[in-house]
């Protein structure tokens, strides 16, 4: 079975290596020559666990390969991915489709045979019909039919994700285009992954909606952390006697910084542009993404109140940038809300992150300064912030750290301490909704 993915990006190497992994022949197209070049030569342009493993694997086996070259590729494909980036539109929170409709018209000329043409990027509903009918005005002749297959991949575990998923969600409108599919998720077949067949709509809704949920469920329990600071309650113990009922599940009730990354702010807005454009209401998801905004925001303050009410001339030293562990990625992490405003108001930042520094480093205020370990950036700060739950910092040093401070301040915004262990060992220790 031959696949072209066409953008070779975060997801498009990641399910290309993953369907060349289930034995399918494999051609990863990019319009960017470098990063090809790079691809070529067993360069791996994001830091994903496992992928440089896969990657290369595949690749040895002669499954897994690189191009620029339309022409060369698209005759031969049985399927071909769409996987190019839809950024939110500047100024109106639309995602930007160009990319998807320039891809559809580009492959449209070179189809050979039968072919099924899969959006696997975040679309908004209509993009696939949109996508066919691109398709046929530049090519009538051409024998095709266009499918949804949304991808659910969390960075850090993408791999795993691909390999085990909950559910492979399936948006078709023929039978042909089905059985092809079918049979390139075959190996997913052994155990017993569900296959949701369904219309192209629906298919694009579900990605929407999915993230919008999962969404919702972090916002909520970052709003009931409010009331369990005020009250004495434990917000982990609250989340874990809700999620201990199956109807609600204890997955993503982790009070924290707000979310972040690639897909949830930029997924809850699109969906919202996407009501109002059919003119109906999302007042739930609206509420989510303010309740986000907001949990930001208030991680601010709780800095500045563990501080004693100002972060001013302040040293903290602050653990985590990515906007989770396991990632290199900074988009829309807290960091970029946080950290900015503690510097407006003063504060001396040292920062530490495994592997998000040279992400970080454009996006922060120059003044900060970034170490290459956690002692040096611990050392003679006023306070430590934890700020992404990167298992480095989960087994700390607790009585070295403490003795390498100046103060004693400890700001865990991913509860990942215990507040006695903190006590014991000399902290000032603050933490979400606990
Ligand atoms: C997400 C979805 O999980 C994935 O299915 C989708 O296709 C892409 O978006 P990802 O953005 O990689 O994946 O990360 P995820 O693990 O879902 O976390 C998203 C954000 O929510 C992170 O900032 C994380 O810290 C935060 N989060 C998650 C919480 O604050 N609490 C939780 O309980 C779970």
């Amino acid at each position: 079975m031959n696949v072209v993915m066409i953008g070779a990006g975060y997801v498009g190497l990641v399910s290309g290596a993953c369907f060349a992994e289930f034995g399918a022949d494999v051609v990863c197209l990019d319009k960017d020559e470098a990063k090809i070049n790079a691809l070529l030569e067993g360069n791996i342009p994001i830091y994903e666990p496992g992928l440089d493993d896969l990657v290369k694997r595949n690749v040895d086996a002669g499954r897994l390969s690189f191009s620029t070259d339309l022409e060369s590729t698209i005759p031969a494909a049985d399927l071909i991915f769409i996987a190019v980036g839809t950024p939110t539109r500047r100024g109106d929170g639309y995602a930007d489709l160009k990319y998807v409709y320039a891809a559809a018209a580009e492959i449209a000329t070179y189809l050979q045979g039968y072919t099924v043409i899969v959006d696997k990027s975040t679309v908004p509903v209509g993009t696939a019909r949109e996508v066919h009918r691109i398709i046929k005005k530049t090519n009538p002749s051409a024998d095709f039919d266009v499918a949804s297959n949304p991808e659910f991949l969390r960075e850090g575990s993408a791999i795993g994700d691909f390999m085990r998923p909950d559910r492979v969600v399936l948006g078709v409108e023929s039978e042909r285009a089905e059985a092809k599919l079918r049979e390139l998720y075959r190996p997913l077949n052994l155990m017993e992954a569900p296959i949701h067949v369904t219309d192209l709509e629906s298919a694009e809704i579900i990605k929407y909606a999915a993230n919008a949920f999962l969404a919702t469920k972090i916002s909520f329990i970052n709003e009931i952390s409010q009331l369990c600071e005020k009250t004495g309650a434990d917000v982990h113990s609250v989340a874990k006697g809700m999620g201990l009922d199956g109807r609600i599940g204890k997955k993503f009730l982790h009070a924290g910084p707000g979310y972040g990354g690639s897909c949830f702010p930029k997924d809850t807005v699109a969906l919202i542009r996407m009501a109002q454009e059919h003119g109906v209401s999302s007042r739930i998801i609206e509420s989510v993404v303010e309740v986000n905004a907001s949990q930001k925001a208030r991680m601010v303050s709780k800095i500045r109140e563990a501080l004693g009410g100002s972060e001013a001339d302040k040293t903290i030293a602050v653990l985590g940038l990515t906007f989770k562990p396991e990632t290199d990625d900074m988009r829309d992490a807290p960091a970029l809300a946080i950290l900015p405003a503690l510097v407006d108001k003063g504060a001396l930042i040292k920062a530490h992150d495994p592997q998000g520094i040279e992400e970080a480093k454009p996006l922060l205020p120059d003044s900060i300064a970034y170490m290459d370990s956690i002692n040096e950036t611990v050392k003679d700060a006023d306070a430590i912030v934890l700020l992404t739950e990167w298992n480095q910092y989960r087994g700390l040093d607790l009585a070295k750290i403490k003795s390498m401070m100046k103060g004693k301040v400890f700001i865990d915004l991913r509860n990942v301490y215990e507040r006695h262990l903190m006590e014991e060992h000399g902290f000032d220790y603050t933490c979400i909704g606990r």
